[in-house]
């Protein structure tokens, strides 16, 4: 496994670095051959720089790389996100990532299964600004997708949900406001389901979806979403979880195995340079990457010794703890090395 990692900007790098040893130590004591290299895309460098994502990156990690580790983009200093287009936008389309696997782990045991389209719709790029500062400004955001587009995500997402054991699944749109793509959406989602008669498939707006999952998440096993709206879904889901903090996701083009694995939430400006952010969304990463990588064994012990530790009081403020991000981790990997008989990693 080589492992492309981009701490990137504010809490991402921290959480990032403070992960790393528990993929060290497994790597260890389950004989994988592990190793990665870190790039230093993010804020700085684009300051300095003005660049975001180098020519030749995407090559260079379609060659030589199985997957990126992703820690959050976002700086103060550029309120508009440039930097984050190009490099997070940049690595999700330019590697053909078009599917955002979400998992909403909820307290009651259950998980909600939530796949959100990855390189279109809002997300295309489409559009622009005329007489921008004058009365007459004009902005444009086009939401695309191509029957193609929607195909391969919805037959992906179908089998795979299948594959986790879910037998309800629901489209979110909004084709009541929003008729064309919303249509394309209904028709396709149908037309794939009937390859997948085992599974109960339903639709519902975008909004009462909203209303319905906060109020009774146990209705839903598995959710298919356009890119913006699996965006918001996924810190409501975050919400229903416990906190940002525990929210973790993989972007994946199946055909091509490439992957890219970062937590939901973003740089958090608010809480950067303190030591206390939580580490275990980033850590979760580590365990869908370890399952993509066909590591399962590794991948369970990783989990659970992120949920013994996630029962103790090592665990971070966002979640009721009293915490920091190194001794979260330091509690995980000792679980981790009492588990695997590896000495060298107590902290
Ligand atoms: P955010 O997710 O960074 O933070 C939202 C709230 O959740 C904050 O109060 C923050 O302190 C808290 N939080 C988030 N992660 C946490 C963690 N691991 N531990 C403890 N608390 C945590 O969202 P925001 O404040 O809207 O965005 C900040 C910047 O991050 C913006 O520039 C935004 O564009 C960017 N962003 C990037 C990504 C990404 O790189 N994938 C995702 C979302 C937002
Ligand atoms: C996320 C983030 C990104 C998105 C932003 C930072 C571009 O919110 O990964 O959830 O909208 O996809
Ligand atoms: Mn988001």
């Amino acid at each position: 496994m080589r492992i492309a990692v981009v701490p990137g900007d504010g809490i991402g790098a921290e959480v990032v670095p403070a992960v790393l040893p528990a993929l060290d130590l497994l790597g260890r004591a389950f004989g994988l051959d592990v190793r990665y290299d870190v790039f230093g895309w993010g804020a700085d460098e684009w300051l300095a720089t003005g660049t975001g994502l180098p020519d030749g990156a995407l090559d260079t990690l379609r060659d030589e790389y199985t997957a990126v580790l992703l820690g959050a983009l976002g700086d103060p200093r550029i309120p508009d996100m440039a930097h984050g287009r190009a490099i997070l936008l940049g690595l999700r389309r330019g590697l053909d990532l078009y599917v955002n696997y979400r998992p909403i782990p909820l307290p009651s045991g259950d998980t909600i299964q939530l796949f959100r389209e990855n390189t279109g719709g809002l997300y295309s790029g489409v559009g622009g600004t005329v007489s921008r500062g004058t009365v007459a400004q004009v902005a444009i955001d086009e939401s695309v997708y191509t029957r193609d587009t929607v195909e391969r995500f919805t037959r992906y997402s179908l089998a795979r949900l299948r594959e986790l054991g879910c037998r309800r699944a629901v489209l979110v749109h909004k084709a009541n406001a929003v008729p064309n793509t919303g249509r394309l959406w209904r028709e396709v989602y149908y037309r794939e389901a009937e390859r997948f008669g085992d599974v109960e498939t339903s639709d519902e707006y975008v909004d009462s979806f909203c209303y319905h999952l906060v109020r009774d998440p146990a209705r839903y096993q598995a959710v298919l979403a356009p890119n913006l709206f699996g965006d918001i879904i996924s810190d409501i889901g975050a919400a229903l979880m416990g906190g940002l903090g525990l929210a973790a996701s993989a972007s994946v083009c199946p055909e091509t195995g490439q992957a890219l694995f970062e937590p939901v939430h973003g740089s958090a400006p608010d809480i950067a340079e303190k030591g206390i952010a939580n580490p275990y969304a980033a850590a979760r990463c580590l365990v869908l990457l370890l399952d993509h990588a066909g590591h399962a064994e590794p991948a369970r012990l990783l989990d659970r010794c992120l949920d013994e530790a996630m029962r103790t009081d090592a665990r971070t403020p966002d979640v009721g703890g009293h915490g920091t991000t190194h001794g979260f981790m330091a509690e995980v990997t000792n679980r981790l090395a009492a588990a695997t008989g590896d000495g060298r990693s107590a902290a």
